[in-house]
């Protein structure tokens, strides 16, 4: 029998839409097993400053289809250091948690696994992430919700880029993976697509825009990832510019939309399953381990492998735009 009678949960880093569902699984989890479940305001800062409070189920009535985190999240340079997660355990003592479900990125599941590593208290991680790039799940919370704005948003420009006829080059969040670029752009028949795990040869996109010049055709959207090797759009478009005089050019940087907006179904579904999972884990007495989803079955990967491991998008996907751009 597990030794756990209360859990923490806290959001962490950037946060992604279905954090709020992912919340509420793990809330109802908890009372539905006996557990108390506690809210660790704005992630490890609140850990450290003691923003924590006892959550009853209606607390989280209401909130499936919001996006951002209604506990808030941060980014905590203090909770990097031996200190930081001192002060943090002594705030989990003085309130009875004895097991801890963080919702974030691979830098949060960093920070669980230093913390685990020093103290006896069991930590479990969720995904929770619009780029899709962790190592140990198919899906990220808040992935699919993202790339439905992207396509909402790119259908809007594709509009007055055919009007105009203009060369749009569209800038989709991803620092270091190229899946939302990707799978974006597939999705609203990008004409390219630049992702940092392919390297980007500007000869080959001139050249096939000289094609399509010859072609007659008239606009064309390019979608960048940020973090794509030969810069971001605005770079990448005033490369292109130099050698298409005639070309009316446009750029424009999707940013923090991505991040917002109601929960997709799909990502609902998501966070709700890996909610209800975590807490199955902690019952389990399982630590140390993110939830994901795999085939459509909850897997366990160790901390230590989800943040080794880095999960990048498939560039031989590119290969379709290719064949779509016949
Ligand atoms: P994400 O979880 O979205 O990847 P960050 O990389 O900003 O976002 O990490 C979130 C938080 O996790 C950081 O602000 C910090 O508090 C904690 N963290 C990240 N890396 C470490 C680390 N190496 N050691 C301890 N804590 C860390
Ligand atoms: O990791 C999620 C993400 O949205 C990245 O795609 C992006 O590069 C970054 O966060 C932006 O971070 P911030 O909100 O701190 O500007």
């Amino acid at each position: 029998m597990t030794k756990i009678k209360s859990v923490g949960i806290l959001t962490s880093g950037g946060d992604s839409p279905g954090m709020n569902a992912a919340i509420r699984a793990v809330v109802r989890a908890a009372i539905y097993y006996g557990l108390v479940p506690y809210g660790i305001r704005h992630g490890y800062y609140g850990m450290i400053t003691g923003q924590i409070r006892e959550m009853k189920s209606q607390n989280v009535s209401g909130i499936i289809q919001y996006g951002g985190t209604i506990l808030k999240t941060a980014r905590c340079e203090e909770f990097k250091t031996p200190e930081g997660r001192k002060m943090a355990y002594e705030q989990l003592k003085k309130h009875n948690i004895d097991s801890v479900v963080v919702i974030g990125g691979d830098g949060s599941f960093k920070g669980a696994g230093a913390f685990s590593a020093e103290y006896d208290i069991p930590f479990v991680g969720l995904p929770g992430t619009i780029d899709n790039d962790i190592y140990g799940t198919d899906y990220t919370i808040g992935y699919d919700t993202a790339l439905n704005t992207v396509v909402q948003a790119v259908d809007k420009i594709r509009d007055t880029a055919s009007s105009h006829d203009r060369l749009f080059f569209v800038e989709v969040m991803g620092r270091d993976a190229g899946f939302i670029a990707l799978r974006g752009g597939l999705a609203c028949g990008a004409e390219a697509i630049l992702i940092p795990e392919a390297e980007t040869h500007l000869e080959t996109l001139k050249n096939y825009l000289e094609e399509g010049n010859k072609r007659k055709k008239s606009s064309n959207i390019i979608i960048v990832a940020e973090g794509d090797d030969a810069g971001g759009a605005f770079t990448i478009a005033n490369k292109v510019k130099e050698d298409f005089k005639d070309y009316s050019v446009r750029v424009s940087v999707l940013g923090h939309i991505q991040r917002g907006g109601s929960p997709t179904a799909f990502d609902r579904y998501l966070a709700t399953r890996l909610g209800v999972a975590a807490i199955d884990a902690l019952l389990d007495d399982q630590k140390s381990i993110m939830i994901g989803l795999i085939n459509n079955d909850i897997v366990h990967t160790t901390f230590n492998k989800t943040i080794k491991q880095h999960r990048l998008a498939d560039p031989k996907l590119l290969k379709l735009i290719d064949i779509l751009n016949v």
